[in-house]
């Protein structure tokens, strides 16, 4: 039972005992008690001297001998400070904690239940013409660790991705491949798929400044004006015609670009998910614009007839906002094709009928808070009671030092390729280190760079308030000193080197199959120290930090805490022994101790979708 709870049960019992009042639990305030003063928790006694008409002294002093009286197991000492009492906690109360903690095979987590409410979460949502960048590895990261986060928090999670995957950025693409792509596919050129497309892309971009270049130039030798020779070379642009046209072909299912767009676009989803199994990330059901879209349409074309939409006179469909303090928006173009918040409307459509969401999260930058806040009044107009309730979790943006790591293109910073160079810099980093590891095989040093690298990356990225744009650092983030991923790996891995000694040295006969060491935790006894017990204090806080993660959908707090709890053990294994104790009830509760740090960074870190090594 919880510290606080026994406690206020204690002294609920001993105003009664003494002044004969029944006082409700809320009364009893404690607070941690403050760093100058002896004691662990702090009563305020005010409220209960109208009961004992005494001065605030002498009622704390009452109450604090009744309690060290009557519940010695969970009272030891006290002191008193004016109107407060300073509860000094017993050490057996704290041992029965940790090994609370260390028995619970669920520590800190809600158990998901038949009756647990069904969050969706939407995250990732690429576009087929170009491969992941820098802003979907933050998403990517957010997503899931926020997936995982409701999870811990006790709700049934359904992780989903919208794949934006027709309109005329692909056609750019596909375009670009016929006339100068020469046949060439992924297997021909080695390439992962995504990126091939992406080249595609580029290739189109090229070509078509260079037309525009050479058309507003022949007009302006015409005598055009410079603005109005850009405006009709848009217009003439034959790439961007072409492009169209292809888009008009694809909507009306014409068999040769559907052929082509499919084969591509298979190109770019193998290339994908390669990133995404990189990444460590997932989803339950991936939705594509292709087969929403049209369920987009109709709705709103289901709006217009019921007079919540209106048609301008070109024949576009538009939805009216200014009553709610917005624009006008557009929703079907004249030539009756759709925009990007039509599909969003078909896909919310899909997803309700396919599950019983209670709460849906859009993971999706913060350049986009606009389109999210029109997207909840147009569902809600429609009548979707979820839509006014929708959760735009909204995230800044992720930059790199200068220069560093910019791909081909120059422009965007790579999510296969940073992956790539955040492996290749953990690996030279631990061959850097002096003491390698012994008796390690390549196949296991290859899992532990990627391990680190992938961790450092993740947890620098996850550390931050997901709300504020940021600066990734790659060298910063893979240092094993300070607030980084690899000082919470190197301090799992540090304990589980110290458990596995301690397995060396247990009678054979009390040795587990596998490496878990289970620790004897009943009557454990012996005195602790205050460094124990703030470790202790810490390890019990861990179900606060997953609960405010989850209300306050904010991951990072489970990242400051995984830091605060590494940092807290550091400064045990530094000031104590641990295997080489001598008293014996010391050390077994150390090594409870090490072993209930490891597991809850353990689940920390796997809330982040960060793995922590045994050994690195
Ligand atoms: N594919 C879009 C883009 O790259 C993001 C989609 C976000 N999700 C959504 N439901 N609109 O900009």
């Amino acid at each position: 039972m919880q510290i606080e709870k026994q406690l206020t049960a204690g002294i609920v019992a001993a105003v009664k005992a003494l002044y004969g009042a029944d006082v409700p639990e809320k009364m009893v305030q404690l607070s941690a008690t403050k760093k100058e003063f002896e004691g662990h928790l702090t009563l305020v006694v005010f409220p209960f001297l109208k009961m004992s008409r005494k001065a605030p002294e002498a009622t704390a002093q009452e109450i604090g001998q009744h309690l060290v009286e009557n519940m010695p197991e969970v009272a030891a000492r006290f002191n008193v400070i004016k109107g407060f009492l300073n509860m000094v906690i017993a050490d057996e109360c704290w041992i029965s904690l940790l090994a609370e903690i260390q028995n619970d095979g669920h520590f800190g987590l809600k158990p998901v239940t038949e009756e647990s409410q069904l969050v969706m979460i939407e995250y990732s949502s690429p576009n087929t013409n170009k491969p992941l960048h820098l802003g979907h590895v933050r998403n990517n990261l957010l997503g899931w660790a926020l997936a995982k986060v409701m999870e811990a928090n006790g709700y049934k999670v359904v992780k989903t991705n919208i794949v934006n995957d027709r309109g005329i950025h692909i056609c750019k693409s596909m375009l670009a491949w016929l006339k100068w792509g020469n046949g060439e596919t992924p297997e021909s050129t080695g390439k992962k798929g995504d990126h091939l497309i992406g080249d595609y892309y580029v290739a189109f971009d090229k070509h078509y400044r260079a037309e525009l270049k050479e058309l507003t130039d022949k007009f302006m030798a015409e005598g055009m004006d410079e603005e109005a020779a850009k405006e009709r070379a848009e217009q003439e642009s034959t790439l961007m015609q072409e492009a169209r046209a292809m888009l008009v072909k694809w909507e009306q299912n014409d068999t040769e670009v559907r052929a082509l767009w499919k084969r591509m676009n298979d190109w770019v989803y193998a290339g994908f998910d390669e990133t995404y199994r990189a990444l460590g990330v997932g989803f339950d059901k991936i939705y594509y614009e292709s087969q929403t879209y049209l369920e987009g349409k109709s709705k709103v074309v289901e709006g217009l007839e019921k007079g919540i939409f209106y048609r301008r006179e070109d024949g576009s469909v538009w939805a009216d906002l200014t009553k709610e303090g917005l624009d006008e928006k557009l929703l079907l173009r004249s030539d009756g094709t759709s925009v990007y918040m039509t599909q969003d409307i078909g896909t919310a459509k899909l997803r309700y009928e396919d599950y019983p969401i209670d709460r849906m999260i859009y993971v999706v930058g913060n350049e986009q808070n606009y389109h999210f806040q029109v997207l909840s009044i147009l569902l809600d107009k429609l009548g979707f009671k979820w839509g006014k309730d929708l959760v735009h979790f909204s995230y800044g943006m992720v930059e790199l030092p200068n220069g560093k790591m910019k791909s081909r293109e120059g422009t965007v910073v790579d999510a296969d390729d940073l992956i790539e160079k955040m492996i290749t810099d953990a690996r030279e980093m631990s061959q850097d280190k002096v003491n390698k590891l012994e008796g390690i095989s390549e196949e296991e040093e290859t899992d532990i760079a990627r391990i680190v690298g992938l961790g450092a990356l993740k947890y620098f990225i996850l550390k931050v308030d997901a709300r504020k744009n940021m600066l990734f650092n790659p060298e910063e983030s893979i240092d094993f000193n300070g607030n980084t991923g690899p000082f919470i790996q190197y301090t799992y891995a540090r304990i589980r080197s110290i458990l596995r000694k301690a397995l060396l040295n247990t009678p054979a006969e009390d040795k587990q199959e596998s490496a878990q060491l289970m620790l004897p935790t009943s009557g454990l006894s012996g005195s602790l120290s205050p460094k124990e017990i703030v470790l202790i204090q810490r390890l019990a806080a861990f179900g606060d930090s997953v609960q405010q993660a989850g209300s306050d959908y904010n991951v990072s707090v489970i990242a400051n805490y995984c830091y605060d709890l590494a940092k807290e053990f550091n400064g045990f294994y530094h000031d104590f022994q641990i295997l080489k104790e001598p008293d014996e009830q010391k050390r077994a509760v150390r090594l409870a101790l090490c072993e209930a740090v490891a597991k809850v960074i353990k689940t920390g870190m796997g809330l982040l979708g960060i793995e922590v090594p045994e050994r690195m």
